[in-house]
């Protein structure tokens, strides 16, 4: 995650930040249609430190990145995916440079499933987020169409066996809320675990929302369907555990 201080040409710059080809991005500037810090620039090839660099594309606020770390509240009724099935796609809620530089969902949510959602461009990072070797829990808060029975909770912390892989899977924390309520942790994410994992203790997910990752909790204040940059803060909260 360290940040270059090398000078880059703004064409390069842009090009970084998903503003299309590089061709593109040099005609976007001797079209006047950016700006950097507020001034006006014309030449292509000027050179910038990119550090806290703020660019307006033809009217677009944006922050240099040289990363994309985004934390965004999945609003239900969209996939996780490029490529979708029968519901429009999470990335048509985002600025288009960020598809245009390849970011992908840190572990995908289901079309029916709210809450939060990390998208990046980093590799790496996506990996350590989702591998379930570095023990990051998810915390989900689950809604369920049967009254919750202690058995259950218990099963859901020894271990269930799923369907289609016989190494059980376990909650790492569960904590009961109301009678149809609880929030459970896992840091595996297996295809749509959580609820396979209710169905295999006898009850049915109704409602699914994820609000905390590592030690990094939703934001209150963002609303659904909104993102925002995460900040190096953050990124510390995420990589920790909270069970
Ligand atoms: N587990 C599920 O079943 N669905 C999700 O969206 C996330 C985890």
């Amino acid at each position: 995650m360290a940040t270059s201080i090398k000078k880059l040409p703004l064409d390069k710059i842009l090009f970084s930040q998903g503003f299309g080809t590089r061709r593109h991005c040099n005609n976007l500037v001797l079209a006047d249609l950016v700006k950097v810090n507020d001034v006006l620039i014309e030449d292509p090839q000027e050179l910038f430190s990119p550090i806290d660099l703020k660019l307006t594309i033809d009217g677009l606020d944006w922050e240099f990145h040289e990363k994309a770390y985004i934390v965004f509240n999945k609003p239900t009724g969209y996939e996780c995916s490029h490529k979708t099935k029968h519901h429009p796609s999470v990335y048509g809620l985002l600025p288009a440079p960020f598809v245009e530089r390849g970011v992908q969902c840190v572990g995908r949510l289901d079309q029916d499933t709210t809450g939060l959602l990390l998208i990046s461009d980093d590799g790496q990072f996506i990996h350590k987020m989702t591998s379930p070797k570095k023990n990051i829990g998810k915390v989900y808060q689950i809604t369920t169409s049967e009254q919750l029975k202690s058995a259950q909770i218990e099963h859901l912390l020894t271990g269930v066996v799923l369907d289609d892989d016989p190494s059980p899977c376990n909650a790492v924390a569960c904590e009961q809320i109301s009678d149809f309520q609880i929030n459970m942790t896992i840091v595996e994410g297996r295809y749509h675990q959580v609820k396979r994992m209710i169905a295999a203790v006898g009850n049915h997910v109704a409602q699914l929302h994820r609000f905390q990752i590592g030690e990094y909790t939703l934001p209150n204040d963002l609303p659904e369907g909104e993102w925002r940059w995460l900040n190096t803060e953050e990124l510390l909260q995420l990589s920790s555990n909270p069970s």
